[in-house]
């Protein structure tokens, strides 16, 4: 920290006023060195994670479908983004920052994590990851193409043209140990369950029993694990699915007039979510030295939104942005009334948590898990 300053030769010769100048210098330069290596976790000495890669839906989504005029999974716009940097809509399906980003900011990799799709990337940044996730995104490939968005087999492409520039950028070699030593996050699911299964019933008509959907949503996600095992990722994080029952949109479509918990959706993705882990299990018998973990996101945010008041919130069943019961993407938009602190509420659109939600989700999950990956 003392690159930024010179120390002074000797106190005595100081007169008062530059020490105090010294001294406040000396506390500022303190300050910004703690703020830009806030890692919050430590690795062991031997360990290395290089970069993270992620694949993914709006949760993950760090503005991959900003040019992508075919679909309203879109919220380059205002409100989202009113507290990211002082108020920048990046395409962030939040307030704020996304999981992405807290997770690199977490690993004291770098601050956000940048969308792959953009063509003011850094070439810089690749070697330290980028976002491959897409808002609309699921398992089911009729799920992003219900939506337009790039499907799990689209950010599969995306990932091997990101090798492609990852070995012309670092050589063959190296590119090899990032690929083996980034940590690879999976959170899909969502879109399949809420909106192709229940909404839409696209699939309802085809599998009237859920279980039978969850298996085809999960050969899909096993066919895709085994495709990035194959490019060499060793690494894997897999969000289960979250408690979609809860979410302010959920009960305003299926809760009924008193905007119920709709235990329905809860049941079924609880299903998914004991299959997932099943057959990550199994992955990792059959695929030698694979890692794939199974990252339970379900029970820590449901505790947050039935418990809302202990975390310090004041709603839980609505969002910041508008009547916060139906309000997503499109209709919440520059001319939306918000709500006036989000810091009181779960979640800041009707499907999407606050950023003050991600962080207390976050960290934790990632001091839990972390050592599964070493
Ligand atoms: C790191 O060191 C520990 C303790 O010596 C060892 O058990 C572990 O296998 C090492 N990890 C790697 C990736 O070399
Ligand atoms: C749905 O399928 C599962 C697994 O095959 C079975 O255990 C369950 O009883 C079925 N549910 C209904 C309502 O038929």
């Amino acid at each position: 920290m003392f690159l930024f300053m010179k120390f002074p030769p000797s106190f005595s010769s100081l007169s008062p006023s530059s020490l105090f100048r010294f001294i406040v210098l000396f506390i500022i330069t303190v300050l910004i060195v703690c703020e830009k290596t806030r890692a919050v976790v430590k690795l062991p000495p031997n360990v290395s994670v290089p970069a993270v890669l992620v694949f993914g839906d709006s949760i993950m989504d760090t503005g991959n479908n900003n040019n992508n005029l075919a679909t309203t999974a879109r919220c380059n716009y205002p409100p989202y983004g009113k507290d990211f940097k002082g108020g920048i809509p990046t395409g962030r399906f939040s307030n704020g920052k996304v999981p992405s980003d807290l997770i690199v900011e977490e690993l004291g990799i770098k601050e956000f994590l940048p969308p792959y799709v953009d063509s003011k990337l850094e070439p810089g940044e690749l070697a330290t990851g980028v976002c491959f996730a897409s808002g609309g995104a699921g398992y089911d490939p009729f799920t992003a193409q219900s939506s337009f968005t790039i499907s799990l087999s689209g950010q599969l492409g995306l990932f091997r043209e990101y090798i492609g520039k990852l070995k012309a950028a670092v050589g063959e070699e190296r590119t090899k140990f990032i690929l083996k030593n980034t940590l690879y996050i999976v959170v899909l699911g969502s879109n399949d369950i809420s909106n192709t299964y229940f909404l839409t019933r696209v699939r309802q008509l085809q599998y009237p029993n859920f279980s039978a959907y969850a298996d085809f949503m999960l050969s899909s996600a096993s066919t895709f694990f085994k495709e990035i095992y194959g490019e060499g990722a060793r690494r894997i994080a897999v969000f289960n699915v979250p408690p979609l029952g809860y979410l302010p949109s959920q009960r305003t479509i299926g809760g009924g007039i008193r905007r119920d918990v709709v235990v329905k959706i809860n049941d079924a993705v609880q299903i998914f979510n004991t299959k997932l882990s099943k057959q990550l299990e199994s992955l990792n018998h059959d695929l030698p030295d694979s890692r794939m973990v199974y990252v339970d996101v379900y029970n820590p945010l449901l505790d947050i939104i039935v418990n809302y008041q202990k975390y310090g919130y004041k709603v839980g069943d609505r969002g910041c942005c508008g009547t916060g019961t139906i309000e997503v993407v499109l209709l919440c938009n520059r001319f939306t009334p918000l709500c006036s602190n989000d810091l009181e509420y779960v979640f800041w659109d009707s499907f999407h948590p606050t950023e003050s939600v991600y962080k207390k989700l976050i960290s934790p999950v990632i001091g839990k898990y972390l050592n599964k990956f070493l």
